[in-house]
């Protein structure tokens, strides 16, 4: 096989990654000859700049990151797209006449799975939970994708408000941007989405229940989770609920088309992903 078809995803630990599997389901449909392994980064100081430079050189052409290395992936760019400089990370990276680009999917992955779930943003009032990477990567795309408000809310109101500040230059002046601590949140949204990392400690952030407006989406970033507690507490509240494993996979379809310039059908590959999790007995939604 030729070195321009070698991808691979970097993480730390990066074992259970789905991406190998998602990206052979692509190469399948797609008829696209190539091969993409998971690597891990290690934990020591400089190990992913030491495996990414590594890969590179070994003819690697286009890598995925994960946890905890999107923030140094990006530094270790030549170029980067708007939604990566916004996120202050990256998640995709390729390598074209020697340089180095990165770009950020996981916002686009997330508002690509809103619409799969019904979810118009255009006019949408929209409330984000969390002020950390994964909220960061989110609040840019959401606006371009015609959010008419979005409301940043943390159980630290003074990061929402942080990023709030830091993000609001790069963001269509037609958005009302706001933030606020969790009690706090002002009014009934159309989608919230939860950001935090709460559910990965079996927590849920302490949303009010008039935050989901009638007929709103909840969406957890988390997946194979099962009905999370915040999805429960918006279940109870009235809402429609979803994971994040359509994010991951769309984000995953829209990184495969930067790379190879063919789009792959993410909702056929979602099916089986999670079909696939079901008979690993893994909690789906
Ligand atoms: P990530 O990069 O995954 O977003 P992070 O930067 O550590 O991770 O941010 C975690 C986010 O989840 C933060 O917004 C955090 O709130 P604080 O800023 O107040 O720490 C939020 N979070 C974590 N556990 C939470 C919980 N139990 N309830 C509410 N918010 C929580």
């Amino acid at each position: 096989m030729s070195e321009q078809n070698r991808y691979a995803v970097i993480g730390h630990p990066i074992a259970h990654s789905l991406s190998p599997f998602i990206h052979a389901l692509f190469a399948a449909q797609t008829g696209e000859a190539i091969t993409y392994e998971a690597i891990d980064g290690g934990g020591e100081a400089g190990g992913f700049e030491r495996v990414l430079a590594g890969f590179w050189a070994a003819g690697g052409c286009g890598a995925n990151v994960t946890l905890p290395f999107k923030l140094r992936a990006l530094q270790c760019a030549d170029e980067a797209s708007a939604e990566a400089r916004a996120a202050g990370a990256a998640n995709a990276l390729r390598r074209v006449d020697g340089r180095v680009e990165a770009h950020n999917f996981d916002g686009a992955g997330l508002v690509r799975d809103l619409a799969a779930h019904g979810c118009a943003l255009a006019g949408a009032r929209v409330l984000l939970l969390g002020a950390g990477g994964a909220a960061r990567g989110a609040l840019l795309p959401l606006a371009l994708a015609g959010a008419e408000r979005i409301v940043v809310a943390n159980r630290t109101a003074q990061r929402a408000q942080q990023l709030v500040q830091e993000l609001a230059a790069h963001l269509p002046a037609s958005v009302q941007l706001a933030a606020c601590a969790l009690g706090d949140v002002p009014g009934a949204f159309d989608v919230v989405v939860n950001a935090t990392s709460a559910s990965l400690d079996g927590a849920a952030p302490a949303v009010p229940a008039a935050a989901f407006a009638p007929q709103a989406l909840a969406y957890d970033m988390v997946y194979g989770k099962g009905l999370t507690p915040f999805l429960a507490l918006a279940q109870a509240a009235g809402a429609r609920c979803a994971d994040g494993l359509g994010m991951l996979v769309e984000q995953a379809a829209a990184s495969f088309a930067w790379w190879r310039g063919v789009q792959p059908d993410a909702a056929a590959a979602r099916a089986q992903v999670q079909q696939h999790l079901a008979q690993q007995g893994v909690a789906v939604l």
